[in-house]
């Protein structure tokens, strides 16, 4: 496995491959790498000649008052789990590698970061779009994988790549949660233990959600109310947001039918966490 830092190796690799007639996948990742980030890294292996798996912790998608600073990182371990899943090449560059000083172009977009974390997020999804454009013309992969349990990251870069042409293929891949239920993320290393068992009221509720909607309930309203009041009934519980939105604009219903999103981010004590179902 190759470990590269600058723009013009990767680059050159990726040509290389290309050339030869192999696909390429990339999973882009900001490193701390669990179980979720693993399961997109196998599907990457499975359905690519070739799999490249960035890891940038990405200073623009985070806003003045987030968390950049004390985001976890570990690029020993990171390396390790990438070449024991066989990924081919790691890419982690330095900030000034991707941003130089003259920096100044971004990729925006119109109502889809409207709302859920966009809303309590302004600067986020500009972030994320510029990043993922540049990591997709840096790699120019056949396949780019991202995970389900960031939702509404995966519906703006389908969008994103549709409106800009870019030519790769996007996959979606579901939530991989802890034995309990909980969804991995990098940010449960924040949870004390206390934290930890009170966040489980996230997948908690998804559960409750996926069984009044398996029993035929499809207004909104009465999906939420009881997913809303289960997440209330913990005082270490504070909800930024909870709705069900159109699964392709991101935007509010109020009748669930396919494609739909059903999605929260909740704050248990200072650590924000993401959940969701999909109604396909
Ligand atoms: P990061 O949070 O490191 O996540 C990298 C990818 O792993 C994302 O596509 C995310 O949805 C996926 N992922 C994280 N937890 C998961 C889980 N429990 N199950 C399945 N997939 C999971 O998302 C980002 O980084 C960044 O915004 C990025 C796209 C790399 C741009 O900087």
């Amino acid at each position: 496995m190759q470990s590269v830092k600058t723009v013009q190796d990767v680059r050159s690799q990726s040509k290389e491959w290309k050339k030869q007639g192999l696909s390429v996948g990339l999973v882009p990742t900001m490193g701390y790498l669990h179980a979720g980030h693993a399961s997109l890294i196998r599907r990457a292996r499975a359905e690519n000649d070739r799999v490249v798996v960035s890891i940038f912790c990405n200073p623009m998608q985070f806003g003045p008052a987030e968390d950049l600073a004390s985001y976890p990182r570990d690029l020993a371990h990171d390396s390790a789990l990438c070449q024991e899943l066989g990924a081919d090449l790691i890419f982690h560059p330095e900030p000034s590698a991707m941003y130089d000083a003259a920096f100044c172009s971004f990729v925006d977009m119109n109502i889809l970061p409207a709302t859920l974390c966009g809303k309590s997020r302004p600067v986020h999804f500009r972030g994320v779009c510029t990043v993922v454009a540049k990591l997709l013309n840096i790699v120019q992969p056949d396949n780019a994988y991202f995970g389900q349990k960031d939702a509404q990251q995966l519906a703006i870069i389908r969008r994103m790549v549709a409106d800009l042409n870019i030519d790769v293929t996007i996959h979606g891949c579901p939530i991989v949660r802890e034995h309990d239920g909980l969804a991995m993320s990098s940010r449960n290393t924040y949870l004390s233990g206390e934290e930890r068992q009170a966040a489980l009221v996230l997948s908690q509720a998804v559960q409750l959600g996926q069984a009044l909607f398996a029993q035929g309930e499809t207004r909104a309203a009465n999906l939420l109310e009881p997913m809303r009041k289960h997440i209330e009934s913990q005082p270490l519980a504070r909800i930024d947001y909870l709705q069900a939105v159109d699964g392709l604009t991101m935007q509010p219903i109020s009748s669930v039918c396919a494609p739909a999103l059903v999605a929260m981010a909740v704050y248990i004590g200072k650590t924000r966490l993401l959940d969701n179902f999909i109604i396909e």
